[in-house]
Parts: C-alpha cells; sequence; structure tokens
C-alpha cells in the first residue's frame, strides 16, 4: 500500500479520507517537526500533506525522492518552493475557499477589539483597576460610515469587504485586478496603494506573501496612515515590518492595530507586546471547526488525485500538466 506523511495532526475527517487509500503516517508529537524530522519523514513518504509552518524547498524535495506530490494545509503557500517543485514536475495543491469567511470574520473581530480597545478594557476589569463609569474612559474610533482599504481584493478581501456593508462604509482596495464584485455590490473604489493608505480609517491586508508585498506596511507607511487609523493583519506577518508597527504604535503614528500574523512566527517583536493599542491573535484566523475541517479533507482529496497521478483541483503549479 502506498504511504502518505502527514506533518502534524489535522483533523480526522482528513485523515480518515486519506487512511481509506494509504498507509497513513502522521507526526506524533503535538509540534511543528525538527528539520531533521521533517527530511526523515517525507523520505519514503509517497506523498506529503504538509502545513504552513513546514518550509519544502529543494532538501526536502531531495530527501523525498518518492513523494508524488505535496498537498498544502493552507491556502497560503509561501513554505513552498514552487519553481522548485515546477521544475522537477513535482504537484503543489493549496486549500482555498474552505477558510475565506473565517478568514474575513477574524479580520472584523480583530477591526472591532482595535477600534473599541475591547482587549485594553478586559484587562483593566480583570486587574480590579475599573472604579465606574466615566465620560472620557477608553474612547475608541466610529467603524459606521468609515473609510475601509482593503489590500488585495481576492477571496478574503472581497469576502472581509462585503461584510462592511451593514456598516455603510466607504471601501477602497487595491488590487492587480479590478473586482466588479466589489464595485456593483458595494460601491468599492480601486485606488493606488498611497491613496488607500492616506484616505483609510481602517486598513486590513489581504494579498499573499510575495517579494513585492514583503514588508508592504513599513516606516514612511505608517507616516501616511492617519493617526486615527487602525490596521489589520491576517494574510502573512511579513507583510508588515514588525519593528516599523511597534514604532509607529508607540509613537501614536496610527491608533491600533490587529495582529494575526507575525513576521517570524511563533515569535513575535518583543516590542509589541508593550503596545496597549494593539490586539494579538496566535495565527488562528481560519480556525473554525467548519474551516479547519474543511481544509483537511480538501488537502486529502487533493493529496489522492496527486497519488493516482491527476491534476489536483487546488493545483498551485498546472503547468506541469502541459
Ligand atoms: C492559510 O490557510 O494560509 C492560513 O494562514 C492558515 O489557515
Amino acid at each position: 500500500m502506498l504511504k502518505v506523511f502527514i506533518t502534524r495532526k489535522i483533523p480526522q475527517p482528513g485523515i480518515d479520507l486519506l487512511e481509506k487509500h494509504f498507509t497513513v503516517i502522521v507526526n506524533p508529537h503535538d509540534r511543528p517537526l525538527t528539520r531533521k524530522e521533517l527530511l526523515a519523514g517525507t523520505a519514503d513518504a509517497d506523498g506529503v500533506l504538509c502545513l504552513l509552518t513546514d518550509t519544502i524547498d529543494k532538501e526536502v524535495f531531495n530527501a523525498a525522492v518518492k513523494s508524488r506530490g505535496f498537498a498544502n494545509y493552507a491556502v497560503g503557500y509561501d513554505n513552498l518552493d514552487v519553481q522548485e517543485a515546477t521544475s522537477r514536475k513535482i504537484p503543489l495543491s493549496n486549500t482555498p475557499g474552505v477558510l475565506t469567511d473565517a478568514t474575513a470574520e477574524m479580520a472584523w473581530a480583530l477591526l472591532f477589539a482595535a477600534a473599541r480597545r475591547v482587549v485594553e478594557s478586559d484587562r483593566v476589569m480583570r486587574s480590579g483597576a475599573w472604579h465606574g463609569w466615566g465620560p472620557l474612559q477608553f474612547i475608541g474610533g466610529d467603524v459606521t460610515g468609515r473609510t475601509l482599504g482593503v489590500v488585495g481584493a481576492g477571496r478574503i478581501g472581497t469576502a472581509f469587504a462585503l461584510k462592511s456593508k451593514g456598516f455603510s462604509m466607504r471601501v477602497l482596495y487595491t488590487d492587480s485586478r479590478r473586482n466588479d464584485v466589489l464595485e456593483k455590490s458595494i460601491g468599492a473604489v480601486k485606488t493606488d496603494f498611497e491613496t488607500l493608505v492616506r484616505e483609510s480609517d481602517f486598513i486590513s491586508i489581504h494579498c499573499p506573501l510575495l517579494t513585492e508585498t514583503t514588508h508592504l506596511f513599513h516606516s514612511k507607511i505608517f507616516t501616511l496612515m492617519k493617526k486615527t487609523a487602525c490596521l489589520i493583519n491576517t494574510a502573512r506577518g511579513p507583510i508588515v515590518k514588525e519593528a516599523d508597527l511597534v514604532k509607529a504604535l508607540k509613537n501614536g503614528e496610527i491608533a491600533g492595530a490587529g495582529i494575526d500574523v507575525y513576521e517570524n512566527e511563533p515569535a513575535a517583536d518583543p516590542g509589541l507586546h508593550e503596545c496597549r493599542n494593539l490586539v494579538m491573535t496566535p495565527h488562528t484566523a481560519s480556525a473554525t471547526n467548519s474551516s479547519r475541517t474543511g481544509m483537511a479533507v480538501l488537502a486529502a482529496r487533493n493529496l489522492i488525485a496527486m497519488m493516482r497521478g491527476e491534476r489536483p483541483e487546488n493545483c498551485i503549479n498546472p503547468e506541469i500538466y502541459t
């Protein structure tokens, strides 16, 4: 029986599906594999289901000599060396669609938490330091009627922006392509990046991590943002230069931020911990039952197709089939 290797335990329905067809080996530890363990685990696997915490590069492809493909348990795939895999005709897949709403909802949760200082207020309540209602306490920013800037209007950016309808917001977006759905349904306007940065009250990042989006948000950009604005990041950590975000938050260049992803996960710049106007979550934007189970089943389906020599439904490098 062919053997597949899963680099960390995923929701059971994905494992069950793979077990119907293959011998399945799952990382027994509740932690990411060390590099050595990853290389050893993939070495005799006929297929691999990997995570965003695994760097799948030339060294892994050299080790995984038998592997018929790598199914990433994530929609983002900056952890995969796509060019190298393509040159070797190794198929790769991701899990789009199933986590769109969960991620968009988390961006909204962070937006409201940052705007209305929810976490900061919670800390004060728990510390016993609240001594009664006061007219000047915890004044935050309005959301209704304000300008929302969406950086990257793909699936998640679009879902996030559409949910602003109930708050009658003016929506600006950046993307390489025009987004008819956003323009027709909520009157969103495609702008250049600098206009979006200058005019938005809330900016939410939904673009992929690419060379050109690495450190897209850095000190100069923070100085262009409104002092009352909040930045939300549920995409990838390195899109924001963390040290510059710390400075912007501490110096009052922006009002607040809500971030789910970090530049060097699992580490976060120690300065971030000191920012009272920052809400942080541990890369959990897709962490709902339906979304994580959907990712597991989709990744398993993709891997089954690759094992059969068929093109997976979410192939990242379809050019290998031409
Ligand atoms: C992804 O899928 O890329 C998220 O970061 C994790 O769900």
